[in-house]
């Protein structure tokens, strides 16, 4: 069974790789090393004792895609992770988006319709959400507006999907994540964000290592308990394992419908001080922070209903907020060699 996995060399996506080869999938690995470093093999090796097959190929190039499906033509399922993912960059250049995002979607998804049969499990996100009404959210929570064309990729491509999906052969499981945090306890893969981290968690391990000045925290004068936003933070170990449960699930022909929606969170909103203080508690590191005023486009809080991926995918976080902070720490330790 071999499963091609975009965008591999990630964040999300090597940890994904790990899981699969732990689970004796076959798998090989397509990055374009756009925002990953191709040293990130021999951090899966040293997990595994197995390199992924990899080939640097931009899936923006439509006959470079189909060549790929010639040579690999025994590939029955793709778990598609490739994709630009910076909400503010994709506000100044959208068409960087829609053709990185949207188009290398559809030039994977005319390859796998070729096939009698073929299994295609899609990164989203509950950015797609937006400020939802009510938490904790389930799937059954509307699609908002995109607050951003990053979102907005999102949502175009989950209808792609779906149109395609009733169109042909193809099963697919769209996987929805919450905030993605950590890294693989081993510390020989993680994030390896590129220039200032967007993210708060790889803020945070910067400004602790002394990369970073401080931490500015987005807003004290939230409606939440603290004044700062509610996130759910699932540990990057835990969502890989979910992708191995939902690719299990469409080799095993058990899912009901032709297209399958799943949140993937820990079920837990956690602020963004109860982070901070997360953190110092979890690696005995006083963060230096301070408050700053609002960023625009977040969202006040967003936590997941865990219910379907618990009952219907057999999936549930394990991992606490504390085992993602220590192990990005120790993660962001040996990346900057003072282990
Ligand atoms: C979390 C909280 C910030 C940085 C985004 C995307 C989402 C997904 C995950 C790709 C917010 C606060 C952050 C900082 C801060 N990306 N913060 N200071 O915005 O929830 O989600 O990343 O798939 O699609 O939208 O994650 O980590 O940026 O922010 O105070 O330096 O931390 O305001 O409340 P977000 P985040």
């Amino acid at each position: 069974m071999k499963i091609l996995v975009t965008g591999g060399l990630g964040f999300i996506g090597s940890h994904t790789v790990v899981e699969l080869q732990n689970e004796g999938f076959d798998v090989v690995v397509i990055d374009d090393l756009s925002n990953a470093e191709e040293r990130v093999v021999d951090g899966i090796a040293a997990i595994t004792g197995k390199k992924p097959h990899f080939e640097k190929i931009d899936l923006r190039e439509k006959a470079a895609v189909q060549q790929f499906f010639q040579k690999h033509d025994d590939v029955s399922g793709v778990i598609h992770f490739a994709a630009s993912k910076a909400v503010g960059e994709s506000v100044e250049n959208p068409l960087l988006y829609y053709e990185n995002n949207v188009a290398s979607l559809v030039y994977l998804l005319q390859e796998l319709q070729k096939k009698p049969e073929a299994n295609f499990i899609f990164s989203s996100s509950c950015t797609v959400y937006g400020q939802a009404e009510k938490m904790p959210i389930s799937e059954n929570a509307p699609v908002q507006p995109a607050m951003s064309p990053y979102g907005n990729t999102k949502q175009v491509g989950e209808e792609i999907i779906h149109d395609v999906a009733k169109a042909s052969a193809i099963n697919a499981i769209l996987l929805r994540y919450f905030n993605p945090v950590g890294a693989h306890e081993s510390a020989n893969i993680g994030e390896l964000p590129l220039g200032v981290p967007q993210n708060l968690v790889p803020f945070i391990t910067q400004t602790a290592i002394g990369l970073r000045e401080q931490l500015s925290v987005f807003g004290d004068d939230y409606n939440t308990p603290d004044g700062t936003c509610v996130r759910d933070y699932i540990h990057v170990v835990d969502l890989a394992k979910a992708h191995v449960m939902a690719l299990k699930r469409l080799v095993d022909k058990a899912n009901a419908e032709k297209v399958e929606v799943f949140n993937l969170g820990t079920g837990k909103g956690s602020s963004v001080l109860e982070v901070v203080h997360a953190f110092e508690k979890a690696t005995g590191q006083k963060l230096n922070y301070k408050i700053v005023p609002k960023r625009p486009g977040d969202v006040t809080e967003a936590y997941a209903d865990t219910t379907k991926a618990n009952n219907v995918l057999g999936w549930k976080s394990e991992l606490t907020l504390e085992d993602a902070l220590a192990s990005a720490w120790k993660w962001e330790q040996k990346v900057r060699g003072k282990e």
